[in-house]
């Protein structure tokens, strides 16, 4: 894909505070239970470090999944697989999975009902935006960034063709 303009959708510094916000949600909602915090990856990464680094609970772990889809090469085949699993146990512990954005939903609702058969005390999912326009399944997100209705996003983790992950801000990829 050639480059394109970056329109700037959110700042740093406007999704550092959302990020420390949801941070105090979750800690409020899990004080020193057990927790496993699953990063999503690529995408995730950057929320994933950013949100953890604020929790303040005695018992948090982190772990992560990769997961691909097979078929048109693109996640909207619906056809997803893990590349990589948890490590860890989730068993009789809070889970809370991390996720970039949602689209199709297709890959959360993958992930969310594999990681429900692993006997988590809870599975909740955060995912810093949700974005509607291409919504194919029902996702329910307990911690939730921002809404978007749709674009091509990149920034804070996000790429287009693995460029632009390393962005501090949001952006929309608009075509020249
Ligand atoms: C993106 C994003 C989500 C998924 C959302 O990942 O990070 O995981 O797509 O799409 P969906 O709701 O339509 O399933 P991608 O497959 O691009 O991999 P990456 O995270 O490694 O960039």
């Amino acid at each position: 894909m050639k480059a394109g303009e970056l329109r700037p959708l959110f700042t740093p510094e406007e999704i550092q505070r959302r990020v420390r916000e949801i941070a105090a949600d979750v800690d409020a909602l899990y004080g020193d239970e057990p927790l496993v915090v699953v990063c999503v990856l690529k995408g995730g990464f950057m929320f994933f470090s950013d949100l953890v680094r604020h929790l303040r609970g005695r018992q948090v772990e982190v772990d992560f999944v990769r997961l691909s889809s097979y078929g048109q090469g693109t996640s909207s085949s619906g056809h997803i697989a893990f590349t990589k699993d948890v490590e860890i146990s989730l068993q009789d512990k809070h889970v809370l999975v991390v996720e970039d954005l949602v689209d199709s939903g297709l890959s959360m609702q993958f992930l969310l009902s594999t990681l429900a058969q692993r006997g988590a005390k809870s599975l909740r999912l955060a995912i810093l935006l949700d974005k509607h326009e291409r919504r194919r399944v029902e996702v329910r997100a307990d911690f939730i960034g921002f809404h978007l209705q749709g674009g091509f996003i990149v920034g804070y983790g996000i790429d287009c063709a693995e460029r632009y992950r390393n962005l501090p801000g949001i952006y929309e990829l608009v075509a020249e």
